[in-house]
C-alpha cells in the first residue's frame, strides 16, 4: 500500500466528528428511505427500526458462541425458532437453530443432506440435489461449497415447476430435492405437495425455502389470499428456511433453518473435541454469534405481533395488486406469471420494447431498479412504505415506456446494451470471467467501485456496439415496421 491508502490513524479521532463523516458517506447510498428500492432493506415502520435498534443495542456485546455463558441469547434463540416453527405449522418435534441469514440457512441445509447421505446412502459418491431453475441461487454457492451438485429442473412458460420434470431427474445419487415458497425471481410458490410426494416415493429428504416467504405468506394466506400448501403441513417436507431480517422485520443477519425431527438437526451439528482450545461445539456456521441480532430478532417478533404482521400483510398485499394492475394496464409490458403474494417480476410483452431500457429510464428518475434474465425483467419486493409511491412509480414507467418505444436506440446506451450483452452471451464463461474480473478490481488495494453505466454502452466494447445498433436498426426496420406497414 502507497500513497494515501486508508490507515488506521495515529490518534483516534474525535468520535462526533467520525459519525458526522459516516452519516455523510451515505448520500450515494440506495434511497430506501423514500421507498425507492425493492430489495435489500425490509422496512415496516420508523418507530420499528427504532425500537429494533434499542433491542439490539442492549445485546450489542453478547456472543451467541457460547449459550452457557449467554443463558438470555439462548434463551431468545429457543424461543424465536419455537414461535418460527408454530407459526409454519411445525409441532414439538419441530427443531433448529437462528442463523446469519437465508444463505447461511441454505447452505447448512445442504451440507446436513451431505452428511446425512454420507451416513446413510452409503452407494452415493457424487451427491446431487434436484432444484428448480428459480432456486435461489445459494443452492449455487452452497453445492460449490459443500461439493454437491445442483441439477436445476427447468420451469415451465406459466414460470411455475412440473413435478414431473423434476422427477425425471432424480437419479441414485440423489441426496435432497428442494423447492421455494416463493422463489425470488418470479414470486411463484412451486407445487410444495407434489413434491412432497414424490420425496417420500423415493425416500429423499425435501428443503422448502421460504426464505423470503417464511414470515409473508402465512399471514398472507391467513387473509384469505389462495396460498398452495408450502410448509410443514405438507408430508415429506423435511426442513425449511425463513429470514427473520426479510419479512418478519428483524435487524439484518437473522434466519432461521427448521428440521422436522432432530433425525435431520443432528447431521448439522459441530463437534471437536480434540482442539488445545477445548471441546468446541456448535450448532451453525459461524463461532462468535452477534448476540444483538439474535436478542432483536426475538423484540421484533414479539413487538410485530399476530396483529401487527397481518396489518402489514394487508398493506403490502393491496399495495401488490395496485403495483400489477398497474403495470399489466400498460401497453407492452406483463407480470410474470401469477405470483400469490408480494414478490414478482415484469417484462416486455411487446418485442419492440428493450427491457434494459426502461429500466435505465426508471434509473434515471431515481429508482433502483432489480434487473433480472431469462427473461429480462425488472423484479420487486413489496414493503408497506411502497404504498405511498405506487402512483409515481407506474407514471414513471408509463413515462419509460413511451420513451422506450418512441427511441428504440436507447437500447443502446446508458446500461442497457451491457445488460443485454451479459444476459445474451452464449460464451456464459466469458460473462463470468468478466464478473470475477470486475470483482477482483473491487477487492484490490484500490477499492475500485465500478459503474455499469459510468459510459456510453456501460463499458461494451465499440464494435460489439455497433453491431448491436445495426441488428437493433435492422429489426426495428424490416421485421416490425414492415409488420406493420
Ligand atoms: C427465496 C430466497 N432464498 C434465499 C435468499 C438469500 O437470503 P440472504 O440474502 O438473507 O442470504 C433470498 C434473498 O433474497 C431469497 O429471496
Amino acid at each position: 500500500m502507497q500513497g494515501d491508502a486508508p490507515r488506521i490513524p495515529k490518534q483516534g479521532l474525535d468520535r462526533d466528528r467520525i459519525l458526522s463523516e459516516m452519516a455523510a458517506r451515505r448520500k450515494d447510498d440506495v434511497k430506501w428511505q423514500e421507498n425507492r428500492a425493492f430489495s435489500l432493506v425490509f422496512h415496516h415502520s420508523d418507530e420499528h427500526t427504532e425500537f429494533l435498534k434499542a433491542a439490539h443495542g442492549l445485546f450489542f456485546d453478547g456472543n451467541g458462541l457460547n449459550p452457557m455463558a449467554f443463558a438470555s441469547l439462548r434463551r431468545f434463540e429457543h424461543e424465536v425458532v419455537r414461535m418460527t416453527a408454530t407459526l409454519l405449522n411445525g409441532d414439538r418435534e419441530t427443531v433448529g437453530t437462528m442463523t446469519s441469514g437465508g444463505t447461511e440457512s441454505i447452505m447448512l441445509a445442504v451440507r446436513t443432506y451431505r452428511d446425512r447421505a454420507r451416513k446413510i446412502m452409503p452407494w452415493v459418491k457424487k451427491p446431487e440435489m434436484v432444484i428448480p431453475v428459480s432456486a435461489h441461487v445459494a443452492f449455487d454457492k452452497a453445492g460449490k461449497y459443500f461439493d454437491v451438485r445442483m441439477v436445476r429442473a427447468p420451469i415451465g412458460r406459466d414460470f411455475r415447476l412440473n413435478p414431473k420434470t423434476m422427477a425425471r431427474l432424480i437419479t441414485p445419487d440423489t441426496i435432497a430435492l428442494a423447492v421455494s415458497a416463493p422463489e425470488y425471481p418470479f414470486g411463484m410458490v412451486d407445487p410444495v405437495e407434489d413434491i412432497g410426494a414424490l420425496a417420500i416415493k423415493h425416500g429423499l429428504p425435501l428443503h422448502v425455502d421460504a426464505c423470503v416467504g417464511g414470515f409473508i405468506l402465512p399471514w398472507v394466506e391467513r387473509l384469505g389470499h389462495p396460498i398452495p400448501p408450502f410448509d410443514f403441513r405438507v408430508p415429506g417436507v423435511t426442513s425449511m428456511s425463513a429470514d427473520l431480517h426479510k419479512y418478519g422485520y428483524a435487524a439484518k443477519g437473522a434466519s432461521t433453518i427448521l428440521y422436522r425431527s432432530m433425525d435431520y438437526l443432528r447431521h448439522q451439528l459441530f463437534v471437536c473435541v480434540d482442539w488445545p482450545g477445548g471441546i468446541f461445539a456448535s450448532p451453525s456456521m459461524p463461532g462468535t454469534r452477534p448476540g444483538g441480532t439474535i436478542a432483536a430478532a426475538w423484540a421484533g417478533l414479539m413487538a410485530m405481533g399476530e396483529d401487527g404482521y397481518l396489518r402489514n400483510a394487508e398493506l403490502v398485499m393491496d399495495t401488490t395488486r395496485r403495483f400489477i394492475e398497474g403495470i399489466n394496464a400498460i401497453d407492452g409490458l406483463r407480470v410474470l406469471g401469477n405470483p400469490p403474494a408480494s414478490v414478482f417480476a415484469y417484462g416486455v410483452s411487446d418485442k419492440r420494447l428493450n427491457c434494459y431500457a426502461i429500466a435505465d429510464f426508471m434509473a434515471q428518475r431515481g429508482w433502483h431498479i432489480d434487473r433480472q434474465q431469462r427473461p429480462p425483467a425488472i423484479h420487486l419486493m413489496v414493503n408497506p412504505g411502497h404504498a405511498k409511491i405506487v402512483d409515481t412509480y407506474l407514471e414513471d414507467l408509463r413515462a419509460a415506456v413511451a420513451h422506450v418505444r418512441a427511441n428504440p436506440d436507447a437500447a443502446l446506451s446508458g446500461s442497457a446494451p451491457a445488460y443485454g450483452l451479459m444476459a445474451n452471451a452464449p460464451m456464459r464463461g466469458l460473462v463470468e470471467k468478466n464478473v470475477l474480473a470486475i470483482m477482483e478490481r473491487m477487492y484490490s488495494a484500490d477499492g475500485e467501485i465500478p459503474h455499469l453505466d459510468a459510459e456510453d454502452g456501460g463499458g461494451v466494447p465499440k464494435p460489439i456496439l455497433t453491431l448491436m445498433k445495426l441488428k437493433t436498426r435492422f429489426v426495428d426496420k424490416f421485421l416490425y415496421r414492415r409488420k406493420e406497414g
